[in-house]
């Protein structure tokens, strides 16, 4: 089965939202989600992230806490997808030589960070979308045989 990790820069807002959200699309892959920072290191999901998933009625474990990729993540993940632009930069930075293919970008353009921004269901809009589109991109990818 095809691993995914979706990394943002704390794993308290907008990479476990994205988890979540594909967990309730597709049963088909392991999912999980990362942060590149250490900053709120076992910490649970952001409040505002918990509401739009009560709101929509995603399901989502209460228990997670944050935690930053590491070596054995790079290795493991088959995908390993950066919620912006400085993610993606950071995991190319972070990650060993032979893993810099195994990096995406969740989207052409970046998601806003709602820890900033305080908008989580305009970001819930672009992860809705973008795990959507990742899904029918990974769906192809299968039908190809590149799996
Ligand atoms: P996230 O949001 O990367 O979407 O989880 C943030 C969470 C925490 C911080 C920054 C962004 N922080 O500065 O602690």
């Amino acid at each position: 089965m095809k691993k995914i990790v979706f990394v943002c820069l704390g794993n308290i807002c907008r990479s476990p939202m994205a988890e979540f959200v594909m967990k309730s699309l597709t049963n088909k892959y392991e999912i999980e989600s990362r942060a590149t920072s250490s900053w709120e290191h076992g910490n649970p999901i952001h409040k505002g992230t918990q509401g739009i998933f009560q709101e929509y009625q995603i399901p989502y474990d209460k228990h997670k806490t944050s935690l930053q990729i590491g070596r054995e993540d790079f290795e493991s993940f088959d995908y390993i997808i950066g919620m912006d632009a400085s993610n993606v930069s950071d995991l190319l930075q972070m990650c060993p030589e032979d893993v810099q293919d195994k990096i995406y970008s969740f989207a052409s353009e970046s998601v806003p960070d709602p820890w900033y921004t305080g908008d989580f269901e305009e970001t819930y809009l672009r992860v809705q979308q973008g795990c959507q589109t990742w899904l029918d991109y990974l769906e192809k990818e299968e039908k190809n045989g590149k799996d």
